[in-house]
């Protein structure tokens, strides 16, 4: 893996700004839209490459409304650590959000470390790299899209106020957090066959959780009998999740009355999509996976 890097005039051109391109508060980086929060201080020090990680580090990665903190939190179940001392900590359960929380802290944690990322795979921290293992969750582009207009809808502070109609067309552009979907998933499946990369559905989870439980569990080296896998199971459903408020973004940066924990189901796109919007939808999203061998199940 190549580390991709960044050289100090680009770090410069990292500002927070709102624009009629992208109609909310971000940083931008790259071309690519990230947290506003992200400019103060913390995640251009991992956009610089200079985040050292370890041998055993483990990344749960996705891109933003795929399954992110349902990941984390089971991860959570095996991983048994205590929530990092870190001021201000980010994260959901023990597990810390990578460029939420200081490098310098980062580096405080026992081994071996488990962090959660949206970043795409270019931007992540591959320094050292032999060792450390990924595991990736994806959503299909429809789900995804609509979990992320009502995030950004739900949002403190990020000044969005797009319509359905208008966010549809941002989100098609790459103009949300994070950029593109499909540069974002994809730069990703093509890893998805490395020994050190598990690749999951979103979808899959909702089918047979206690299966995929499993399935985390081996491959991060724990050998769960299907009672264990059960149990873990049955603390990580939506319904737990929810009425925990489990995840530090579902405490601090959601306004009042909203949830992360939104529906938590696959196929809530068919509330939200008219005929013609599905079929631009579908057109971008075929010209996207033609070849690539990924399919999703739209519920
Ligand atoms: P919805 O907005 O469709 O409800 P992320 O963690 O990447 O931000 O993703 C958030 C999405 O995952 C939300 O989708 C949320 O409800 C869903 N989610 C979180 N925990 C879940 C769980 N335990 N089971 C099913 N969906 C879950």
């Amino acid at each position: 893996m190549e580390t991709k890097r960044v050289t100090i005039a680009e770090k410069q051109a990292i500002f927070r700004n709102r624009t009629a391109e992208v109609p909310f508060y971000h940083t931008e980086f790259d071309g690519v839209a990230f947290p506003y929060l992200l400019s103060e201080g913390k995640a251009p020090i991992y956009l610089g490459g200079t985040f050292k990680t370890r041998q055993d580090d483990v990344f749960l990665v996705a891109y933003p409304k795929s399954g992110t903190n349902w990941l984390a939190y089971i991860v959570d179940q095996f991983a048994k650590k205590i929530v990092p001392n870190i001021e201000g900590y980010h994260g959901t359960g023990a597990i810390p959000f990578l460029e939420l929380n200081i490098p310098g802290q980062l580096d405080g944690l026992p081994s071996p470390r488990y962090m959660y990322t949206h970043f795409p795979y270019h931007l992540m921290p591959h320094t050292n790299s032999n060792g450390i293992k990924y595991i990736i969750i994806v959503r299909n582009p429809r789900d995804v899209a609509v979990s992320l207009f009502h995030f950004k809808c739900s949002l403190k502070k990020i000044g969005f106020n797009s319509t359905w109609e208008e966010y549809l067309s941002l989100f098609i552009k790459g103009k949300v957090f994070y950029g593109s979907y499909f540069d974002h998933i994809l730069e990703w499946w093509k890893h998805k066959d490395d020994d050190n990369v598990l690749l999951l559905k979103y979808e899959d989870l909702k089918k047979d959780l206690t299966k995929q439980v499993g399935v985390i569990g081996n491959f991060l080296g724990y050998n769960l009998s299907e009672g264990e896998s059960k149990k873990i199971a049955e603390k990580c459903t939506f319904k737990n999740m929810k009425e925990n408020r489990v995840s530090s973004t579902e405490t601090n940066s959601i306004k009042k009355g909203k949830s992360l924990y939104r529906k938590g189901i696959v196929g809530d796109w068919r509330n939200h999509f008219s005929n013609e919007q599905l079929k631009k939808f579908n057109l971008w999203c075929n010209s996207h996976l033609e070849g690539t061998g990924l399919e999703f199940d739209f519920g």
